[in-house]
């Protein structure tokens, strides 16, 4: 953003002086090509077909056929990171679960691979992690092989039906060709159920300090510590979450990492916490807690705890399409951020979405860290620096003039996967319309008054699945004071993920259009208004 701003901010200073005081519209049109290519597309066309065309992602991943949801066992060896997924391997709707399996070296191309766990006698396969074991403390290693070990939840559908409470255990199996198969430990569970009804959801860390495994789990509405020498005997140290944070609805899947503070040399401890039904526009979203783990228990920071209390906004993303994200074990960036990953969707309408081949997409995987926020801390997350290798430019400032059409030639595509960056004044509110030639408009903006960001996908595509997908313009209270908004859009078919003030308030949501958007409309109420704009194409 900063070269940008350098080489464009002449042409700006031009262009506001000559249009101080009204209504300010950009309009950029793209991607007619797009649109012939789309009308060839006739009503015969099979529903798949259709899926493909018009909602698959290009750089998300999204299972080649049927159900998924959760990010599972995210973790990085030799050059590849590896991504499981909750995966109904049967059913485009959540039903028995497997962890399906999906390769990448850049966080954004991605290769599926033959399913890596399968239900046992235990139950099926829930949420967990992975974790490599450098020093080979589970002795499950072969000569110069550490072994990669799974973390799971076996959840015993026959002992569920019985309306028991004990049907969800902890579990392990390890590999030794590099994640793609897996052998359960013989002595499972390692974690029995102590007649807790949610207990579930194993995320296990190494800590170096205390030359130890720690695991964190969601146990109804808190989160249970444990530890282990040797990843197969595990003990209980404490539970952290009574009263503190939201407690609207069940937590899972949670996260116990350390990261880093920007501008300091420190590191403080973070639990992010994924909850359902309570996210900050309806049903499921993580919140997180700083603090610091001293070896046997997380401690909340007393400062964060009470801006907690008075803000309640310690969410990692604000809009209604980012749940169960955790982060890669065994990789860190150079400025030690985690990488983190979610599914994007939300519990409330996950099993009706339009599409029918597959079912659900995870988020662009995000660099995380934290800043200091007054008293406090607050996590920001941006795209994965990888994205870098992928962009063109397609439009700049220089070749936008304010209330003119512009049409781009045929050979400009559509906004389909596209990035939007973008800076502009916080003393006015602005609204951009992403917009197709059949009528449907995905807006986006900050409201000065409120201020707060927002999204309105009521108008984008197919909605009459779920009224809990449509039922409110998605709002986030702004985080940052400053006199300027930045913004980073990344676009790709079906989703829009929006990242304000570098990272600071994040918002992600899909939508279904059934034509491409592209026809991009700028409002701004005041001048100055705009002071950056570019839009790149991403190509894969
Ligand atoms: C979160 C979750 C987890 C569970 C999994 C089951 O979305 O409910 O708690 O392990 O999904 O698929």
């Amino acid at each position: 953003m900063q070269a940008l701003e350098n080489e464009n901010d002449t042409k700006m200073k031009k262009v506001i002086a000559f249009d101080k005081y009204v209504l300010l519209t950009w309009i950029v049109m793209l991607g007619l090509c797009c649109q012939n290519k789309s009308k060839k597309t006739s009503e015969t066309i099979q529903q798949s077909n259709l899926d493909e065309l018009k909602h698959r992602p290009i750089y998300h991943f999204s299972p080649q056929k049927n159900w998924m949801n959760d990010p599972n066992g995210l973790f990085y060896l030799n050059g590849t990171y590896h991504l499981y997924f909750q995966h109904n391997p049967n059913n485009n709707v959540w039903g028995p679960m497997h962890w399906g399996h999906a390769t990448s070296e850049d966080l954004l191309t991605w290769t599926e691979h033959p399913i890596a766990i399968y239900p046992d006698e235990l139950g099926t396969i829930f949420s967990g992690s992975i974790v490599v074991d450098q020093n080979n403390t589970s002795s499950f290693g072969k000569e110069d092989t550490p072994p990669i070990i799974a973390i799971y939840t076996n959840h015993d559908h026959q002992g569920h039906d019985a309306g028991r409470n004990d049907y969800q255990t902890q579990s392990i199996a390890y590999s030794l060709d590099g994640g793609f198969t897996f052998t359960k430990f013989k002595h499972n569970p390692v974690i029995p159920n102590p007649g807790i009804k949610d207990f579930r959801d194993p995320k296990v860390t190494w800590i170096d300090k205390y030359n130890k495994w720690v695991m964190s789990l969601a146990v109804g509405q808190e989160i249970y510590f444990y530890d282990s020498k040797d990843l197969k005997s595990w003990n209980f140290l404490s539970s952290f979450g009574e009263g503190i944070g939201n407690h609207d609805g069940v937590w899972e899947c949670p996260d116990l990492i350390e990261l880093p503070i920007e501008g300091a040399n420190t590191k403080k401890w973070v639990l992010l916490v994924s909850i359902n039904p309570g996210g900050p526009n309806g049903g499921s979203a993580t919140q997180y807690f700083v603090g610091e783990f001293n070896d046997q228990e997380f401690l909340i920071d007393e400062k964060f705890e009470k801006t907690m209390k008075e803000q309640h906004d310690y969410w990692i993303d604000f809009g209604k399409d980012n749940y169960a994200g955790v982060t890669y074990s065994n990789i860190e960036t150079t400025t030690g951020k985690k990488i983190f990953q979610g599914w994007m969707s939300n519990w409330l309408y996950a099993n009706i979405v339009p599409t029918t081949t597959w079912r659900s997409t995870m988020t662009i995987p995000r660099e995380i860290s934290l800043v200091r926020d007054r008293n406090t801390y607050r996590i920001k997350s941006i795209p994965v620096q990888t994205l870098d290798k992928f962009r063109n430019l397609l439009v700049d400032q220089n070749s936008v003039s304010l209330r003119t059409e512009i049409e781009k030639e045929s050979d400009v595509p559509a906004l389909e996967t596209a990035e939007i960056l973008f800076k502009t004044s916080a003393d006015t509110n602005f609204r951009f319309a992403l917009n197709n030639q059949i009528g449907d408009t995905l807006n986006f903006g900050y409201n000065q008054e409120k201020n707060s960001f927002y999204i309105d996908r009521s108008k984008a595509g197919i909605t009459n699945f779920s009224d809990d997908f449509v039922k409110a313009t998605n709002f986030a209270p702004r985080i940052s004071d400053n006199s300027d908004i930045t913004g980073q859009v990344l676009l790709d078919k079906a989703s829009i993920e929006i990242f304000y003030d570098d990272g600071l308030n994040v918002l992600t949501e899909i939508f279904f259009v059934e034509k491409p958007l592209n026809e991009l409309k700028i409002t701004q109420m005041k001048v100055p208004g705009l002071k950056n704009f570019q839009i790149n194409q991403l190509n894969f």
